[in-house]
């Protein structure tokens, strides 16, 4: 019961994972083949809409897309004042609440006591996943000094746009092409604690700006999106490959957890971790020097954890061969996770309509195992 483990709160027909084969499905469409295929703005619609789009229903979203990233001045003066030490997922919290109503209310609309209208879920949720490259790129900008992103509404690719935003440069095509594959493979999950927090926010029918709120929160920890950051932080403070053997050693025999492995449903290798490990060999090999350090450094560390951990069905998970990639495209860790937002906006979206469509408040019990009865005691008769 703890954790949830094995529960099942919910049917979808958004994305299945089989944790025993290592395999994952979008809208019935495997993964690996979207992957390679399918821009992101094609997978986005794909698991918003339950289809994947004719070139007229590409073209609205992908227009849709473009547009959002025009967001009111005020957000951008709040980014401004922002307290430099907050984490970049609470700085994103804070201006996702911003752009409240921006894109519409975003409301669930009770039709009946048992129907509801998610279309301005979908509507405002369209809206969020079009702006939040913007909003990242802003709050990289800002912490880096450098001039903000514009909306640049000619760079039409959602990955080529976010990879502008977040370094103020234009990527080059298998730049682009590599971050379309990592936004693709980060889209939907099923039911990690980020989209489950989002769908127990919505089943009160509060609106998506708010959901999307609570995801991000929860997406933030570490045990969560938060380890695509910790991975990197591991991998540089391990330094070479020769390095990584007694890292492991000394992490795992004193009872740590070793970041970027495990995952609860997963027991062998998760199929979006082989992918982007292919894709961070690439990258890593065309740019060289520490990119390609620290590629071989993860070589290293997941040979020696696999020789202690795949007993246990422990595997790297997305976040580690992710972690690299993302190195090897000049991305700084602290706005790894922010990535992890800007493609998992899209798996929110799409589990809180599908779920506040037939909507029932989710509201559990706790299995009580205190006293009763107790008598009330002044408070000097207290020890
Ligand atoms: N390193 C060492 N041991 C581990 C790890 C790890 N990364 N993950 C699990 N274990 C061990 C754990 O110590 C326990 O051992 P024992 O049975 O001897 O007590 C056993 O495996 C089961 O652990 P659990 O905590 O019951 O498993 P869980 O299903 O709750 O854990 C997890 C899932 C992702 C929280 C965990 O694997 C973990 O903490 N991993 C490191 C953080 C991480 O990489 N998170 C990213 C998750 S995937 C993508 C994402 O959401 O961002």
């Amino acid at each position: 019961m703890r954790g949830l483990d094995g529960v099942y709160v919910a049917e979808t027909r958004i994305s299945y994972v089989d944790g025993e084969k290592g395999r994952l499905w979008y809208r019935g469409y495997a993964v690996d083949e979207l992957a390679r295929k399918a821009t992101f703005e094609e997978v986005a619609y794909l698991l918003i809409h339950g289809k994947l789009p004719n070139r007229e229903e590409l073209e609205e979203f992908r227009s849709r897309l473009i547009a959002a990233r025009r967001i009111p001045e005020h957000v951008i003066e709040v980014a401004e004042k922002l307290p430099q030490n907050l984490h970049v997922l609470d700085k994103m919290r804070v201006l996702v609440t911003l752009l409240y109503g921006w894109y519409g209310d975003g409301k669930p609309r009770m039709l009946t006591s048992k129907q509801v209208d998610a279309k301005p879920v979908i509507e405002a949720g369209t809206g969020l996943v079009g702006a939040a490259p913007r909003l990242l790129g802003i709050i990289a900008a800002l912490e880096e000094g450098r001039e903000l992103p514009s909306e640049k509404f000619e760079l039409d690719s959602h990955a080529a746009y976010t990879l502008y935003a977040l370094t103020g440069r234009e990527p080059s095509l298998p730049e682009r092409d590599a971050f379309n594959t990592l936004l693709i493979l980060y889209a939907d999950h099923e039911l990690p604690a980020s989209t489950f927090a989002a769908m127990v926010a919505a089943s009160t029918l509060t609106d998506i700006y708010s959901a999307i709120d609570a995801a991000l929160a929860t997406l933030k920890g570490p045990l969560h999106g938060g380890a695509l950051e910790e991975v990197a932080k591991m991998l540089l403070e391990i330094g070479d490959p020769e390095n990584a053997e007694k890292y492991v050693e000394n992490v795992l025999s004193s009872g740590k957890r070793l970041m970027g492995f495990g995952h609860r449903v997963y027991k062998t290798y998760d199929p979006r971790s082989l992918i982007l490990k292919k894709v961070a060999s690439i990258i890593a090999n065309a740019v060289g020097g520490e990119a390609r350090r620290l590629y071989e450094t993860a070589v290293a560390v997941e040979n020696a954890a696999l020789k202690r951990l795949a007993r246990k069905n422990i595997y790297p998970n997305v976040d580690f061969w992710a972690s690299v990639l993302l190195y090897a495209l000049g991305i700084k860790p602290r706005y790894y996770t922010g990535v992890f937002a800007v493609a998992r906006i899209v798996g929110w979206v799409a589990h809180v309509a599908e779920y506040v469509a037939r909507n029932r408040l989710i509201r559990p019990r706790a299995l009580y195992t205190g006293p009763l009865n107790l008598p009330y005691l002044p408070l000097e008769a207290r020890q």
